[in-house]
């Protein structure tokens, strides 16, 4: 769920995993949706696109990936129905533009972007995760220091390993699970302090990486 560069980004990085896509949006005849439908063109039947419904209704597993103010409706645009009992991977970033640039958080400390989605979807199996990076380094990190480390969260082990195993692994990220979703309260100000650097050094070319040394 989500046309814009992280959909299409990630779009991008599940078919090349074998995955078919359908991409959904408000308008999925829009330029960046057909020119994405029209790259994958050879890829037959890996990518699709489709409104919010079609797409949440196509999904096995579903990425949130939608302008943070716009998410509620995009949810309510789809059947509510169709993400129940699915892993919802939240990257969505709860930003108030109202301000100006940088952004700031919308909510924060005592609640968090990916509870509000975990309470919206109560049937889902929510995981935070992709929210700490920009799109162009989402697939295939690489980094000269080597595999930086995605942090993750969520309430379902099962659904974080499915995430960890089958798409961030691949991809080629360390991948680091916090607990459950209340961890998005870290995660989401650790999205700022990516952004506040892209700010200062106006450079998108950063990822976080836990450094551990070995032994206890
Ligand atoms: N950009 C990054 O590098 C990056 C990195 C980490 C996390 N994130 C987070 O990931 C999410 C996606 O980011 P993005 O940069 O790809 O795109 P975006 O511009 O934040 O979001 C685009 C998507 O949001 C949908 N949308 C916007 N307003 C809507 C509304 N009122 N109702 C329904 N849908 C609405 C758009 O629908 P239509 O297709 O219909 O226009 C589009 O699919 C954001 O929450 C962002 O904070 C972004």
């Amino acid at each position: 769920m989500g046309s814009g560069d992280v959909g299409r980004r990630l779009g991008d990085g599940l078919i090349e995993l074998g995955h078919s896509i359908k991409i959904g949006s408000r308008d999925p005849n829009k330029k960046d949706i057909v020119q994405w439908v029209s790259n994958h063109a050879r890829e037959e039947g890996k990518g699709l696109s489709g409104t919010f419904t079609e797409a949440a209704s196509f999904a096995e597993l579903i990425v949130l990936a939608t302008l943070w103010d716009g998410t509620p409706n995009a949810i309510k645009m789809a059947d509510p129905k169709d993400f129940d009992g699915k892993v919802v991977v939240d990257i969505t970033n709860p930003l108030d533009f109202s301000k100006g640039m940088p952004p700031r958080l919308a909510v924060g400390h005592s609640d968090s972007g990916g509870e509000t989605i975990q309470r919206m979807l109560s049937e889902s199996k929510v995981v935070k995760a992709f929210n700490i990076v920009g799109n162009p380094h989402m697939v295939h990190p690489n980094f000269p220091g080597g595999p930086p480390t995605m942090f993750i969260c969520g309430n379902d082990e099962e659904s974080k390993k499915i995430v960890t195993d089958k798409i961030l692994t691949p991809f080629g990220w360390e991948t680091v699970d916090i607990g459950g979703i209340e961890g998005s309260r870290l995660l989401e100000p650790l999205a700022m302090l990516w952004m506040i650097y892209y700010f200062r050094t106006s450079t998108g070319n950063h990822a976080f990486k836990l450094l551990r040394k070995p032994g206890n």
